[in-house]
């Protein structure tokens, strides 16, 4: 059954569920934040709040986009993976429960707080310490949930697929319906040189292959402003629905990747791979590959961030991600 903002349906649904009691009631519910993916919703009954999310075979944003129907039962894994690893656990959602039916995961409201795609608008900077906070997660996830340590692997495969349709292939597709004039103008020309760019096609090839690989290393999949959190008590990470046991350099990649897009200081965006460094291992040439894929893919691709870097700045980027990719 598909879930709607009716309060009536709602609470049968939630009480059959046996997430809220009988003698409880909605007093209010809301749309918690900007999600594109999926349905989710904040319930809150007067004296206390919750989250619900459902996953729907289409991505909520653009419904002409078909995507995985149970990837939040894929989330729940996640969560469940990292359960026994206290500080990882302290700084994700408590699970409330599970309806693996209808696909609906219920969770802890970390509460009203802002996620942090803000750092895109210009001047906006990350405080060094919440981004060291950031950096720890996930060299802790990484090192401290592996493959050897792991009874069942999460390896979300339809979901890696999607990502990579959107990743490696999308952005370079002739006719890929994007008007990408529509956001800037001019970025339209400049994206026609990287999908007539054979060399670089070829070298994407290799680093999709290697994003299609099972790696020892358990992923957020999706670690970017837009899953972290800022909240009264700290930083908080949310959304893994594309989490998997992966290559740690594509994790990071992406986060160094958004840092940069975000126009962040040079110093703090080292300091950050500096946090990761000292508490996991990386290999620093293919993490610098899979930066550029997700600067390449962000400019040029269907997932758009609200990014406020000019034309000039966005070609400078391309231009250094296709350098990046192609340099030995
Ligand atoms: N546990 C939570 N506590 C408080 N707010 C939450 C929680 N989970 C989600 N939110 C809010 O709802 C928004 C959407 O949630 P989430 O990112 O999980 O959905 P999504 O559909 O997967 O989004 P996206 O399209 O970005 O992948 C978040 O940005 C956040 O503002
Ligand atoms: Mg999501």
């Amino acid at each position: 059954m598909k879930l709607t903002s009716d309060k009536k349906e709602l609470e049968k649904y939630l009480k059959d569920q046996g997430w809220l009691k009988s003698a409880e009631s909605i007093e209010a519910v809301e749309i918690p934040g900007e999600g594109n993916m999926n349905f989710t919703l904040r319930i809150n009954t007067g004296s206390r709040s919750f989250i619900i999310k459902q996953s729907r075979e289409f991505v909520k944003k653009y419904p002409q986009v078909a995507a995985p129907e149970e990837r939040v039962l894929r989330e729940a894994e996640f969560y469940k993976l990292i359960e026994s690893e206290v500080k990882l656990n302290g700084m994700t959602p408590a699970i409330l429960g599970l309806d693996k039916e209808n696909h609906v995961l219920a969770m802890e409201d970390l509460g009203v707080g802002a996620d942090y795609s803000f750092l895109y608008q210009i001047a906006k900077e990350i405080a060094e310490d919440e981004l060291q906070v950031i950096m720890e997660f996930a060299a802790k996830l990484h090192t401290g949930v592996t493959v050897a340590n792991t009874h069942t692997p999460l390896r979300n495969r339809e979901m890696r697929k999607l990502n990579h349709e959107h990743i490696f292939q999308y952005p370079y597709m002739e006719d890929n319906g994007l008007n990408l004039d529509d956001i800037l103008p001019g970025l339209q020309e400049e994206a026609e040189k990287y999908k007539r760019d054979e060399i670089l096609k070829k070298e994407l090839k290799v680093l999709g292959d290697l994003y299609l690989e099972d790696g020892n290393s358990l992923l957020h999949g999706d670690y970017f402003p837009g899953s972290w959190l800022k909240t009264k008590d700290g930083v908080k990470i949310i959304d893994p629905e594309f989490g998997h046991f992966g290559q740690p350099e594509f994790e990071i990649g992406v986060t160094i990747a958004h840092l940069k897009m975000a126009d962040q200081p040079e110093q703090l965006v080292k300091k950050a791979l500096q946090t990761y460094l000292e508490i996991a291992p990386l290999d620093e040439n293919l993490r610098k590959k899979f930066t550029a894929v997700e600067i390449l893919r962000r400019i040029l691709g269907l997932a758009q961030l609200p990014l406020e870097i000019g034309l000039e700045k966005r070609k400078a980027l391309l231009g250094e991600s296709r350098e990046a990719i192609l340099s030995s």
